[in-house]
């Protein structure tokens, strides 16, 4: 995925729907209709600032079977290289965009007997694309959704319209929590487990449904990571022959765009791995963020996902 694949939108409307979580519709810019995609997909929503160039995943959350628009919702971030502040406070009606055409990387197993949703917060915008699947499809499934307060329940009229019965809300003001083992541990067989939100609720689903002996491939989570800021760093372009200043506030994957180097991409949230850069040289170390290299790979600091992942060095150069 480059930029050069992108497809231009506008913004049609534009709602506030929680304090933190505003809700945009977007439709072609030609008029014509959105490409196909499937419930769990996400796009690239790609945003021109006055300084410089955010590209964001976020996952659809409109109806795969309807094509006329596609609709997000947008958390704001206060703590990050300032996306989301834009969608939320630069984006206006009637501006436009250029977005990537839908990936799903968290898509629903087609053979699955029941399936069980678990997301926490804005972690709810897959699995609204997802229902619409369930539904069309008649499988069963039940959805859990854990939320800070009633205020920050967003899309909550919609789910409990499309969901009935089979959505369960959990509030933490009122000390409400999912009981995960009472969940997990008794799913007829067949059962897939699906989550997306923080980290820690994402790792007590996987932890919980390991231990209750749950096969790997029954256990599906999103976790896209936000490019966290960190120190700055210099990275020397091999092939290119180009030194590139990474910002505090800036990813890896950005400072190299900016510098006019294109890198593959499709989740830009560590998790795809269509980033992965070969590391030529290095004294000092990497800050790996990402979910796709093991563990061994991280340790042989012998690639890097530019798009979430940094650099503590003196000196890096990239085969790029
Ligand atoms: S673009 Fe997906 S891991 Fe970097």
């Amino acid at each position: 995925m480059n930029d050069a694949q992108t497809l231009a939108v506008e913004v049609i409307a534009i709602e506030q729907v929680t304090p933190l979580v505003k809700h945009f519709t977007l439709a072609a810019a030609d008029g014509a209709q959105l490409p196909a995609f499937s419930g769990g997909s996400h796009i690239i929503v790609v945003m021109n600032g006055a300084e410089r160039v955010y590209r964001n995943p976020y996952s659809l959350l409109s109806s795969p079977h309807r094509l006329e628009t596609y609709e997000i919702g947008v958390r704001r971030m206060e703590e990050s290289r300032g996306g989301s502040r834009f969608m939320h406070d630069t984006l206006r009606v009637g501006d436009r965009l250029a977005i990537a055409h839908p990936v799903n990387l968290f898509a629903l197993d087609k053979i699955a007997h029941k399936h069980v949703l678990i997301a926490g917060g804005i972690g709810i915008t897959p699995f609204l694309a997802q229902l619409e699947d369930l539904h069309h499809s008649g499988a069963s499934y039940e959805l859990h959704y854990s939320v800070r307060s009633t205020e920050h329940a967003a899309f909550s009229s919609q789910l409990r319209e499309r969901a009935g019965d089979r959505l369960r809300l959990y509030y933490d003001s009122e000390q409400q929590a999912i009981d995960f083992d009472g969940l997990l541990s008794a799913q007829p067989l067949g059962t897939h487990v699906y989550v997306c939100g923080p980290a820690g609720l994402i790792n007590r689903v996987i932890e919980t449904a390991r231990g209750y002996g749950w096969p790997e491939s029954h256990i599906h989570w999103e976790k896209f990571s936000a490019p966290p800021v960190g120190d700055a760093f210099d990275v020397f372009l091999a092939r290119a022959k180009l030194n590139v200043h990474v910002p505090p506030d800036r990813s890896l994957l950005e400072s190299i765009e900016a510098a006019g180097v294109e890198v593959p991409y499709l989740c830009r949230g560590g998790v795809c791995g269509f980033c992965q850069t070969r590391v030529l040289e290095l004294d000092g170390e990497l800050v790996h963020n990402d979910h796709f290299l093991s563990d061994a790979d991280k340790a042989r600091a012998k690639s890097i996902m530019p798009c979430v992942s940094r650099a503590r060095c003196k000196s890096l150069v990239l085969d790029l």
